[in-house]
């Protein structure tokens, strides 16, 4: 008897320990944790675009910028590069990074999708998973399901076995499947609506105790939250009227594209949305990004540049973006101070005059809480609300957590210190280098087939490079041998860089845009009588992250390759033999790393080679003394990638130049896009390129740069980067 009643205590106290967490909720006004309504405030934080020695400092400085959440994605190529070999380590320990979240005590948001878009390589997707038999991604089809259901039943039963989840005592408190499924779903209509309702059914029988959301889909079914992603999101409401209204997508900023500028979004816009949402019953929003971070090695989609910086309020490297950090830092406290009125009741909303509106929520138990609106765009408005008189900006918000006090406007900005800025720390480097030549058919690691082959077929994407190595005989009696009228070389390409060699000798290049990756080359080629090698190198630039039908997506040159001019008239090479070698020689001699380098024969000074193509250059230098952020200015590059100690900084690309129309000093107010603030026309699209400090050694640090196309390495230097 008594053993059954002290095993019934134990049983009791442990039943009575576990509720004392109760699972998270959600009603109409707001997540539910612990029984309290959240205002929540929220930012995105990709682990793998920073370095895990970073980590601590990022989200303490989120933590110190109001955020009570960071969210995150789950980078499925990342932790599972080939299938059921598994990575969780360096940049892809998440489960360090979120016990670092947990342990500065913030909540997690995790989109574990598997579908993260981000402007990642192929959206995030394993590449080998385009060549699963049968495969059709994001639809209703089994092999892809199969996939992505034994994925994110391994990251979440990890998190599960770490306590990570809320109701074990973690710090997720909300999951996301799918991602930005909405448009999708209406494109392909009956099969994208058997998927998105699966792929719900599958996540609520994971059992996580927290609420799932799906982003940009107005059709989640219950109890999925449906939320909002843009730049404004005001007017968004969810599909059930007992859902919170909830903003996934913050847009801080945007990305940089190769071969565009760098776009930028004004704090007090950014601000303004804000608050604008939450006087309308917002009670989640999150910044993406809040610290955009580096495309460290080849993880960027087609066409990103490897800076994610997004104009976030914490830089690439980790330091405030003036004055935007410290703005939303008092935006988030004037929010914080409203908290109490703001998750108990609804607005009462008047309009005092034209393009004036006014947001009053008072709770029943005394709390007040006003937020002042004008949405003109050009003037300033004197307002009157309860006897007192408000002065307010065009396109700004007042903030009054006692309905009195104005403690902040959204177009009112208190910072006063400086911007961050690059400096140089070293240059003048002694460099060597070593020029490839171009591969012939006859080299170990080639592959001789008849026609054109699609490039991610053949590389599986191992590398950026894939050489396409035919041959022409040219008869001694050709016309054009006397008239000096070169043949025309026509190649078409599905992307998105082509360099064409004539027996060996770089003949030219073409390269598309983020809008247009396909490509054609057309050129006069240098031909003699007798065997020519035609050498086309093609590159693809990181692998499309958005859009339908991935398992359909191409690159390189598909054809037709044909040669005009010649006594036949026009010769259509396509379909001959085609020798085929994936990556550059370097690559395959791991000439990054310091065992490779030794392989070839390196040269310097008077035969430093320069301004030639298929080139590695090699330098050493000590690590700058104290612990400012570190880049490297690439200035009189062109393109190619960039390695420290055999890690990959990311590709570079400064032969990219910004053509267009730029607003260096744009107006705040009024609606923002994506291409209303642009700056850097006229200048490479990224010239800095990020160097994470734990990644160097006091002394000797080996520095290696490939130049496809060819480049002066002797203005490169080392900068720092300081507030
Ligand atoms: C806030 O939510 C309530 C309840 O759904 C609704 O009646 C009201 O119109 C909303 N107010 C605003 C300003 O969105
Ligand atoms: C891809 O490669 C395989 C051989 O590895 C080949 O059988 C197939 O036809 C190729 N597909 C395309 C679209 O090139
Ligand atoms: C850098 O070092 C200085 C002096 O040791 C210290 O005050 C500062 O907090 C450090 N900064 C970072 C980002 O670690």
């Amino acid at each position: 008897m008594l053993r059954i009643n002290i095993l019934g205590l134990i049983v009791l106290f442990l039943f009575s320990l576990s509720s004392v967490r109760a699972a998270v909720t959600y009603d109409d006004k707001a997540i539910i944790i612990n029984g309290n309504r959240r205002i929540l405030i929220s930012g995105s934080i990709h682990y793998p675009r920073s370095t895990p020695e970073m980590w601590p400092d990022i989200i303490q400085t989120a933590k110190n910028g109001g955020l009570d959440v960071i969210q995150t994605y789950v980078f499925w190529d990342g932790h599972e590069p080939s299938p059921g070999t598994y990575n969780f380590e360096g940049r892809f320990d998440i489960i360090k990074f979120i016990k670092l979240v947990q342990q500065a005590g913030l909540y997690v948001n995790l989109r574990i999708g598997p579908y993260a878009c981000a402007e990642w390589n192929f959206g995030g997707f394993p590449v080998w998973l385009k060549y699963v038999p049968g495969i059709e991604f994001r639809t209703d089809n089994q092999p892809f399901k199969a996939a992505m259901q034994g994925f994110v039943e391994k990251i979440v039963s990890m998190m599960k076995s770490e306590n990570l989840f809320e109701p074990q005592g973690g710090p997720i408190i909300m999951s996301q499947i799918e991602n930005e499924y909405g448009p999708i779903e209406w494109e392909i209509g009956a099969p994208g609506k058997a998927y998105s309702a699966w792929a719900a059914k599958m996540a609520v029988g994971l059992d996580i105790g927290v609420p799932w959301i799906m982003c940009k889909q107005e059709t989640a079914p219950d109890p999925m939250i449906d939320t909002c992603n843009g730049f404004y999101c005001e007017g968004f409401t969810p599909n059930k009227p007992y859902k919170p209204k909830m903003w996934t997508e913050v847009w801080s900023g945007w990305y940089t594209q190769f071969g565009g500028a760098i776009p930028y979004r004004p704090a007090e816009d950014l601000a303004f949305s804000v608050a604008r949402f939450v006087q309308n019953n917002g009670s989640f929003f999150n910044y993406y990004m809040y610290h955009g971070g580096t495309n460290f090695g080849r993880t960027s989609g087609r066409f990103i540049a490897t800076s994610y910086n997004f104009d976030a309020p914490l830089d690439e490297y980790g330091l405030p973006n003036e004055p935007k950090w410290s703005h939303l830092t008092n935006l988030h406290k004037a929010i914080k101070q409203c908290e109490p009125a703001l998750v108990s009741s609804y607005p009462i909303v008047t309009w005092p005059g034209n393009n004036q509106e006014v947001h009053v929520f008072k709770s029943q138990s005394g709390a007040c809480a006003a937020f002042l609106s004008n949405y003109d765009p050009t003037f300033a408005a004197k307002l009157t609300f309860q006897n007192m008189e408000y002065d307010l900006p065009p396109w700004s918000i007042s903030i009054l957590p006692d309905c009195k006090t104005e403690v902040y406007n959204t177009a009112k900005i208190s910072f006063k210190g400086s911007k961050a800025k690059m400096t140089t720390v070293s240059s003048g480097f002694s460099w060597q280098s070593y020029t490839e030549n171009t591969p012939s058919a006859d080299d170990k690691d080639t592959l001789a087939m008849q026609n054109l082959w699609e490039q991610v077929n053949v590389t599986r994407d191992s590398s950026d490079y894939l050489w396409y190595l035919t041959q022409v005989e040219i008869a001694s009696d050709e016309g054009f041998l006397k008239s000096g009228e070169w043949p025309l070389l026509t190649a078409m390409s599905a992307g998105h860089v082509l360099h064409v060699f004539i027996n060996g000798r770089l003949s030219g290049t073409v390269y598309g845009s983020l809008d247009n990756p396909k490509l054609t080359y057309n050129g006069k080629v240098n031909l003699r009588a007798g065997i020519n090698k035609i050498s086309l190198l093609s590159v693809a630039v990181g692998l499309p992250n958005v859009g339908l039908h991935y398992e359909t997506w191409n690159a390189g040159v598909l054809g037709p390759v044909t040669l005009s001019g010649l006594n036949e008239g026009t010769a259509d090479l396509t379909k001959q033999t085609w020798t085929y070698k994936v990556g550059t020689k370097g690559e395959s001699l791991k000439l990054d790393s310091i065992a490779g380098s030794s392989s070839v024969q390196w040269v310097e000074g008077s035969l430093l080679a320069k301004k030639t193509p298929l080139t590695w250059y090699k330098t050493r230098f000590d690590a700058p003394t104290g612990n400012d952020s570190l880049g490297i200015d690439m200035l009189g590059m062109t393109k190619g990638e960039i390695w420290i100690n055999g890690e990959s900084i990311g590709r570079h690309w400064p032969g990219y130049t910004v053509k267009g129309k730029c607003n260096d000093d744009c107006n705040y107010a009024g609606t923002f896009t994506e291409t209303k603030c642009l700056t850097g026309c006229g200048q490479p699209s990224q010239r800095w390129y990020h160097v994470p400090r734990s990644w160097l050694k006091e002394s000797g640090n080996m520095l290696v740069v490939f130049e496809e196309w060819g480049g002066d390495p002797s203005g490169i230097s080392l900068v720092k980067r300081t507030a």
